[in-house]
């Protein structure tokens, strides 16, 4: 196999917890994520081993080289299963970039997939998670989506049950938040509240999209940032249009609302895209098939 197209979906963040610092620097999460139906775009095309790894993208200012995580997992993927190739990735991007969506990690993850199946499928999904892991704390999630628990740095995975079918309405706004600087600063926060976990899983597991909508919450939002005046305005819109829940996303600025009702969903993008261009209206979607 030559060329091989894929797609990089975008993850939420159903619950965002943090417990604990540990001590490589990094926090020890709980975290319920989600895929969406929103994508980016990857083409792989087989390069020999001279030409090495290769990177392009529509945005100009995403970077080709070794910050790129897409190019991080080439390499990693390339390393690791001693296989002697290069490769040529494209990717147009639709999922906003410094949005807590995952855009970079998906598209990282959809190399690895990507790579893994143009190469006969030398790695089995955990061996993809691991990999994923090496390149970003969202990664492994990435590799087969769907509706997860994660805890540690992100990495320690297990599947629930999906998430019952509705509409999301999500609003990116302009300004971004640069992860490292929120971990910073939430640990000068001292957090009030926790997300109920078992609640959510319980909502999952009974397929009560209301009980898990009733019991997403991001820790982040305790931070006192003033950006986040603006988080709480789109969450305010968000529940008067009928959003069954709704909450900020990773590290953000993204911030979502769940609804059961499509009709009230579409009225709700429309008016936020009045006041913010980057609105969409996307649904959940399910596990990724490895092979
Ligand atoms: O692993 P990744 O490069 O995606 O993480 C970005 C940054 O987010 C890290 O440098 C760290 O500051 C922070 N982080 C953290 N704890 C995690 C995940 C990320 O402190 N579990």
């Amino acid at each position: 196999m030559r060329r091989l197209y894929t797609k990089a979906y975008a993850k939420l963040n159903l619950s965002l917890d943090i417990t604990g610092l540990r001590p490589d620097g990094y926090h020890e999460l709980i975290m319920v994520m989600q895929t969406t139906t929103l994508y980016d775009n990857v083409a792989l095309e087989r390069l020999t081993e001279a030409d090495g790894i290769r990177s392009h993208s529509n945005l100009r200012y995403i970077p080709n080289d070794n910050r790129n995580l897409a190019v991080k997992a080439a390499s990693a993927f390339f390393e690791y299963t001693g296989i002697r190739s290069g490769v040529s990735i494209n990717i147009k991007k639709n999922i906003p970039v410094g949005s807590g969506m995952g855009g970079g990690s998906a598209d990282a993850a959809a190399v690895l997939r990507g790579l893994n199946q143009m190469h006969g499928f030398p790695l089995d999904r955990k061996a993809l998670e691991d990999l994923g892991a090496t390149v970003g704390s969202d990664v492994p999630f990435c590799i087969a989506g769907g509706t997860q628990l994660a805890e540690g740095r992100g990495e320690i995975l297990k599947d629930l049950p999906p998430l019952p079918d509705c509409s999301i309405v999500i609003c990116k706004p302009a300004f971004s938040i640069s992860t490292p600087e929120l971990y910073r600063r939430i640990d000068d926060t001292e957090i009030l509240h926790h997300p109920d976990t078992p609640a959510l899983l319980r909502g999952l597991e009974a397929g009560d999209l209301k009980l898990v909508a009733e019991n997403m919450y991001n820790v982040f939002e305790e931070t006192p940032l003033e950006q986040f005046v603006t988080v709480r305005k789109i969450r305010q819109c968000l529940s008067e249009h009928g959003a069954l829940g709704s909450m900020m996303t990773g590290s953000g600025s993204a911030v979502f609302g769940i609804f059961e009702d499509a009709e009230k969903a579409a009225r709700a993008q429309e008016d936020l895209k009045t006041e913010y261009p980057f609105c969409f209206l996307v649904r959940n979607r399910k596990a990724i098939r490895l092979r």
